[in-house]
């Protein structure tokens, strides 16, 4: 496993810009049963274990119609990942790559998506199959997949 500094053969990181230009709003929090990075999957799976994802409010009003669909797509953010390679290398990959070559959570805007699977929604909770974050990542959106409305 990664240490939080660490830099690897052929990696490369740059000095972050303290502006920010865009401002996102959490919107709700990610409950999983991964604490750390070692346990949590790299990519979820449909057949994946229960997560749940609870809104905060005013979001909540936003989920109505949602339970029409069996599949969303979740984008969240990976707030324990770091944020300046430009070069790394990938999970037992020696050879450094571009960081927008991989889908690694190391990224100048550390967003995950996955398409879920919709078990059930409660009030402002959704329970969900297929993510693959630490337990307490911060919500960023829900959509249809992207065949559904508009
Ligand atoms: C490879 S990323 C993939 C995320 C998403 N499925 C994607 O493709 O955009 C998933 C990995 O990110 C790491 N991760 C998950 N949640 C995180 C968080 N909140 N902060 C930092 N790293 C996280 C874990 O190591 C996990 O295995």
């Amino acid at each position: 496993m990664r240490a939080d500094n660490e830099i690897r053969p052929g990696e490369l990181a740059v000095p972050l810009v303290e502006t920010t230009d865009a401002s996102l709003v959490f919107i709700g929090r990610i409950q999983t049963p991964w604490s750390s990075r070692e346990e949590c999957p790299r990519q979820g799976r449909i057949d994946g274990p229960i997560c749940r994802i609870t809104l905060f409010e005013p979001w909540t009003q936003a989920l109505d119609g949602i339970s029409g669909y069996d599949r969303l797509e979740v984008l969240y953010w990976l707030h324990r990942a770091r944020r300046d390679l430009v070069r790394q290398c990938a999970h037992s990959d020696p050879l450094a790559r571009g960081t927008f070559a991989l889908r690694s959570p190391m990224r100048p805007n550390p967003i995950g998506t996955s398409i879920v699977a919709l078990e059930d929604v409660d009030g402002t909770t959704l329970t969900v199959r297929g993510l693959d974050c630490l337990d307490g990542t911060p919500l960023l959106d829900i959509k249809p997949p992207r065949h559904r409305l508009c």
